[in-house]
């Protein structure tokens, strides 16, 4: 089986961080979204990976390589515009060729591993030539969603994307496994109202043509990480099951308590970080409070503050802040710091499409 990830796209809803950054390059407790879609094929024996890069191309090249970091063949292939997921599909024909495949959006996360599935849809089971992942979800007119067959649930009957009324609660998980007959269905497809050729569209021909589509639905988590609120969440997950590596230098003023990670070059002095944390390389933590569920990636400085339940990212620093910071994500290279300058007043340097909270 081989692996189609997909990592074009624009990532609108992640702004202003996804104006300079993929989306699938944002970290979850310091390692790209992208790596765990990755290391998600990897670790159910795909070494054939093609990646669908747009815009960003050249970052998401540098940032994975040519997949000797987990021994495996990465190829890329270009796209010129998000023309949807069923067009990604249609230009990766000549790298997937006659072979089964798993198509995995770059910006999905899951908890369980797809092994099973993949050994189950690539040893030889030619009767089903599409297995889709479903998760029950509160929102499904977010997503793709499924509607099976009351009277045998292992049958789709209906899919359709972004519904405004959800005929089931059943979402289409970003993780789906293809023989050949998808480049009929891509083929025969026409673009939707947002003028993409929706994977969505091309297995319902599929199922209209009479061909075995087999649901198989999530137990563990899942999450579609493209909004600030669910980059949040996902760090969680990922940091409640962390190890405690404590490798840095901790002082004696200071206690670390609970499943952190402290790097090698990190320092934390004078501080109480509270885990699930992860302190990165060359980061400094200086008279403050790092509580539960925060990622701070490297080179950051953190002095006199409170931060809880964030991702920061590279090269930012937070300096003297009085109220806790929380529920928050802050891009690479920023300054958060009490002014020093007369008058009192806040002073602002913010991108397009910045949210800032403040305390009254
Ligand atoms: O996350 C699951 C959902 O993903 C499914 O439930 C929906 O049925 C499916 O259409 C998709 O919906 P999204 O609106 O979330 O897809 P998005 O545009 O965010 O794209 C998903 C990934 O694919 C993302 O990493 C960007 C990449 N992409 C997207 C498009 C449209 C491409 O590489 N090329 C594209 O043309």
């Amino acid at each position: 089986m081989k692996g189609l990830i997909l990592s074009g796209g624009k990532g609108t809803r992640l702004r202003p961080l996804t104006y300079t950054s993929a989306k699938q390059l944002v970290p979850v407790a310091n390692k790209p979204v992208l790596f765990y879609a990755i290391e998600t094929l990897v670790e159910a024996g795909i070494r054939d990976i093609g990646i669908i890069v747009g815009d960003t191309k050249d970052e998401i090249i540098a940032a994975v390589g040519k997949g000797d970091r987990w021994d495996i063949n990465i190829t890329y292939i270009p796209q010129e515009a998000p023309l949807g997921l069923a067009h990604a599909v249609k230009i990766a024909e000549d790298f997937l060729g006659d072979n089964r495949f798993v198509m995995y959006l770059g910006d999905n996360m899951i908890e369980e591993s797809i092994r099973p599935l993949v050994e189950e849809f690539s040893t030889g089971d030619s009767t089903y030539q599409c297995q889709i992942l479903l998760k029950q979800v509160p929102n499904p007119e977010s997503y793709g969603v499924a509607e099976l067959d009351p009277s045998n649930l292992e049958k789709v009957v209906r899919l359709v994307e972004k519904p405004r009324e959800p005929q089931s609660d059943l979402a289409l998980v970003g993780i789906y496994m293809f023989d050949h007959h998808i480049f009929e269905a891509v083929n025969n497809i026409k673009p939707s109202w947002r003028n993409e050729l929706e994977i969505t569209d091309a297995i319902q021909y599929l199922v209209d043509k009479g061909y075995n589509v087999r649901p198989k639905i999530v137990k563990g988590w899942w999450v579609d990480t493209g909004k600030q609120a669910d980059m949040l969440e996902v760090n969680r997950l990922i940091l409640d099951r962390v190890e405690r590596k404590v490798e840095g230098v901790v002082d004696r003023d200071s206690s670390v308590n609970g499943k952190v990670i402290v790097a090698k070059t990190a320092e934390i002095i004078n501080s109480v970080v509270r885990g699930p944390a992860i302190i990165g390389e060359h980061c400094r933590v200086v008279n403050s409070y790092i509580g539960p569920f925060t990622s701070i990636n490297h080179h950051c400085t953190i002095t006199d503050s409170e931060i809880e339940h964030s991702i920061i990212l590279e090269n930012s620093q937070v300096l003297d802040i009085s109220g806790r910071i929380e529920d928050s994500l802050i891009g690479r290279n920023v300054v958060v710091e009490k002014s020093p300058i007369k008058p009192k007043a806040y002073k602002f340097l913010l991108g397009d499409n910045s949210k800032v909270g403040i305390l009254c």
